[in-house]
């Protein structure tokens, strides 16, 4: 039923969108007319070639340069030009043969040509075309102010989108999706400038040497992202054969991960953080790796001595992670998701808020993941059970808000959005 109102809302959405855009397109070239068939080809041809070189982001969607293509256009030829080079940028190859969804080329579509229509209506307005010298100040602010203004519709309206669909915070997605591109922004911008001002001054042959850079950075931020992925696949490859040679804790990490994800979304953390401490969550007993086979999978009950080596492993995880760049800051949830509140942890004694949240999170989905699997030994706890363990330890182990969260979402259980399996009672 919520399904079905999300799609209806969603679909309401993409035909506003999709009108809203074809309608400015057609207002735009009605007021301002004039089109430059050069324009159109050169730049035309341009747009599709650096259309098929977008960089996926952390979540979702993707960036690319166009937008400091279409805005030297729109500077060179004016807004009817502009907004032709826009409409060339749509059709994208790749999105076609990766069969992406038709009503998210419509929105694309649609969003895109009204966020640019805005900018370049903008644009016309206060751009001083009257101007000899091209670096006038003015003319140089306001193509910098209509980039940010494309930026921030072109990004809201797809936030929107993913909103209504998740049913996500829309803040907390431009956060995470969008923030880490405003900085590229200004870059795009310098950019636009650059081409506009080789192409009016010396020929439209100097288009060569400003869209290289323009092709090598949008590459450069394209293996970046998919170097990250990358190298967080590779390790979890790691995570899971170590896993499968432990056989009390198979499926453990990723269970974990699930754990904290919730948690986090209950602390109303922002999607940054809450992918972080996925992150973290997933690599925190990858420090296992060093101790030996025969202690993990002991029978009978661990000597001092091995308790000794299982203590070590927050410290070599925190280690490990303290390589990956976009995670070491916030390692330490890792160093610490053995500690308790009251101090009586490993493998310092941190207490209370010498513990940072991170690990007070990761320290909660890893006690509840433990009580709720089955052991060779004993079966796993259910989830009445599993509540009262986590209420009769909290303040002492457990932090009491993080702690709070997580009894109210094992309580709700059917009213989240399961991609997890709650309180399961099974080993996988
Ligand atoms: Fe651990």
């Amino acid at each position: 039923m919520r399904e079905e109102r999300t799609k209806s809302y969603l679909l309401l959405y993409v035909v506003v969108i999709l009108t809203l855009g074809i309608f400015s397109l057609l207002l735009v070239l009605i007021k301002y007319r004039d089109v430059s068939i050069i324009g159109l080809v050169i730049f035309g041809i341009l747009i599709f070639t650096s259309d098929n070189l977008n960089a996926p982001l952390p979540k979702t969607g993707s960036i690319s340069v166009n937008f400091g293509i279409s805005l030297a256009s729109l500077i060179i030829f004016g807004p009817a030009t502009g907004m032709l080079v826009t409409f060339i940028s749509i059709f994208n190859i790749k999105e076609f043969i990766k069969r992406v969804p038709y009503y998210k080329h419509l929105f694309n579509a649609g969003q895109y040509l009204l966020s640019f229509a805005a900018a370049s209506v903008f644009f016309e307005a206060f751009y001083d075309r009257s101007q000899t010298n091209f670096f006038y100040a003015r003319n140089i602010w306001i193509i910098f102010l209509v980039t940010y203004i494309f930026f921030i519709l072109n990004t809201s309206l797809t936030a929107g989108a993913i909103s209504i669909s998740t049913g996500m915070n829309i803040l907390n997605i431009w956060v995470f999706n969008f923030a880490w591109i405003v900085p590229f922004q200004f870059f795009l911008s310098a950019m636009a400038i650059a081409i506009a001002f080789l192409y009016i001054r010396f020929s439209p042959f100097t288009l060569i040497f400003t869209s290289l850079p323009l092709i090598i950075a949008q590459y450069t931020y394209l293996l970046r992202v998919k170097e990250r992925r990358t190298l967080l696949n590779s390790i979890m490859q790691i995570v899971k054969i170590m896993e499968a040679k432990d056989i009390y804790t198979a499926g453990h990490s990723m269970r974990v991960a699930d754990y904290s994800e919730l948690i986090a979304r209950g602390l109303k953390l922002n999607e940054y953080d809450i992918e972080i401490v996925r992150n973290l969550a997933s690599l925190h007993d990858i420090g296992k790796i060093q101790i030996d086979l025969s202690i993990l999978n002991k029978m009978k009950k661990l000597s001092c001595k091995d308790w000794q080596e299982i203590k070590k492993h927050p410290i070599v995880s925190y280690e490990i992670v303290q390589q990956i760049d976009f995670l070491k800051e916030k390692a330490t949830a890792i160093l610490y998701h053995h500690e308790r509140i009251d101090g009586t942890g490993y493998p310092f004694g941190k207490k209370g808020d010498e513990i940072p949240l991170f690990a007070k999170i990761l320290c909660v989905a890893d006690a509840y993941d433990a009580m709720s699997t089955n052991r060779p030994y004993r079966s796993g706890k259910s989830v009445g059970e599993s509540i009262i363990e986590l209420e009769k330890n909290k303040g002492t182990q457990f932090d009491e808000q993080v702690c709070d969260v997580m009894i109210e979402i094992l309580k709700n259980k059917n009213a989240v959005p399961v991609t997890f399996s709650l309180g399961e009672n099974e080993k996988s």
